[in-house]
């Protein structure tokens, strides 16, 4: 069966975000993968028997489809997460398509960033995101709780800022987490969001 691949990031030196909370953290994005395909794997041989054998094992089939969209979007999530704050922080270039819609749908890049910081503090553990709906051409934003729950269809995540406390709470303690979002977005390379926008409208 084909298997989900763990992605490789180069992650240097980040302002407040500690190079051990990058390696802890990475290990838990290596988990999400490892249990997608084990998810994949077990809903597999369980559907066979069910089929095959007549064993009535439908229940547990069903609580692993639940499951699989935790583990396969907080594969996913953790990608954008950690593509982002590789290669260095960069700004965002005045000139690229992603700055103009986001001036477009929030008036000024710096409005834009003020929300996403103000939607990152929303009370819980999840991710905050901005989205691009490539059927209406707008970016949306929306909170997402754990890693599944507040995912926009057939939206494609251009920016993911994770705020489970295990990315923070080592380097910032748990008062600290206005100082995480700053410092997130003082790090990020936003040439990779840049990217992300441009994949995401072809
Ligand atoms: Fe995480």
């Amino acid at each position: 069966m084909k298997k989900f691949e763990e992605k490789k990031f180069n992650i240097p030196a980040l302002k407040g975000i500690s190079a051990k909370t990058i390696e802890e953290h990475v290990k838990l994005y290596a988990g999400y993968v490892k249990n997608a395909n084990a998810v994949i794997e077990k809903i597999s041989t369980l559907s066979s028997e069910f089929f095959g054998k007549g064993v009535d094992n439908s229940y547990v089939i069903g609580e692993l489809f639940r499951r699989f969209s935790f583990e396969y979007n907080g594969m996913r999530n953790h990608e954008v997460y950690f593509n982002s704050l590789s290669g260095g922080p960069k700004a965002l270039s005045a000139k690229s398509a992603l700055a103009k819609k986001l001036i477009e749908t929030c008036g000024s890049v710096d409005i834009f960033v003020i929300g996403m910081k103000n939607l990152a503090l929303t009370r819980g553990i999840g991710w905050a995101v901005l989205w691009y709906d490539k059927k209406d051409d707008r970016l949306l934003a929306s909170w997402v709780d754990e890693q599944h729950l507040g995912q926009l269809n057939g939206c494609e995540m251009i920016l993911g800022l994770d705020m489970w406390e295990h990315s923070y709470v080592a380097d910032y303690q748990p008062s600290g987490k206005k100082n995480y979002v700053e410092d997130f977005f003082t790090n990020l390379n936003w040439e990779v969001v840049e990217e992300n926008f441009k994949k995401a409208q072809k």
